[in-house]
């Protein structure tokens, strides 16, 4: 395990997609928002995308759903490419059976939170997940300010996993920076997805350094 740093490509150049994934090289994880302008007011891109960056990038591709009926959609993301795919639970029906669905087909499960949505009622499905995305900020847009509302549930979430004697990681989307990254640490999360922090610094790849320096002191 260990600290993962996931650069999201919403902040990157659409048209120039393969050229900006190899700007962060130093990433762990290619983060890849997937907005269908229902569960979210925007709209991003979709499965042939996912397949052409999977053949343009050896990054492994971290596919964050922000859709409605992933049950249907979430496999198919497995078959494009994708090493971990997130699916919302709040748009989730059967979440036990989209999680064993995408393990399944051998990419890791991940299940989102909204920042008003509480990890609590999810406690007895947490071994089914290999990942928790706590969200602070409310999904659809990069850019947005962080929301310290949400740094109890990552320490709760935490504290779940660790009851249970689980390995899942637990990752923050949402307003992550060198000002707000040691936070999110301190409350026990170990993946970091960034988008214009990454993309919009002089260099993504000496800030992708950085970011991980600070969650790792
Ligand atoms: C927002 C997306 C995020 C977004 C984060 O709904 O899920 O992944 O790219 O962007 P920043 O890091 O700019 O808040
Ligand atoms: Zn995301």
């Amino acid at each position: 395990m260990g600290i993962q740093i996931a650069p999201s490509i919403l902040s990157a150049d659409f048209a120039r997609l393969a050229d900006e994934a190899r700007a962060v090289s130093h990433a762990d994880w290619l983060h890849v928002d997937v907005m269908d302008n229902h569960f979210v007011p925007n709209l991003t891109l979709g499965m042939p995308v996912v397949e052409s960056l999977a053949k343009a990038t050896d990054q492994p591709l971290d596919c964050h759903l922000m859709i409605e009926d992933p049950d249907r959609w979430a496999p198919g993301y497995v078959e494009a490419g994708a090493s971990s795919v997130t699916f919302h639970v709040e748009a989730c029906r059967a979440p036990i059976r989209t999680a064993r669905e995408i393990r399944a087909k051998g990419a890791r499960a991940s299940m989102a939170l909204r920042p008003a949505t509480p990890i609590e009622p999810y406690e007895d499905i947490l071994a089914e997940l290999d990942m928790v995305l706590i969200m602070t900020v409310e999904p659809g847009f990069g850019g947005q300010k962080f929301l310290d509302v949400c740094l109890p549930k990552i320490r709760r979430t935490r504290e779940l996993v660790a009851k249970h004697g689980l390995d899942i990681w637990i990752q923050i989307d949402g307003g992550v920076s060198a000002e707000t990254i040691e936070r999110c640490a301190d409350a026990g999360a170990d993946v970091f997805v960034a988008g214009s922090a990454v993309y919009q610094a002089d260099d993504p790849n000496v800030m992708i350094d950085k970011l991980r320096d600070l969650a790792t002191n």
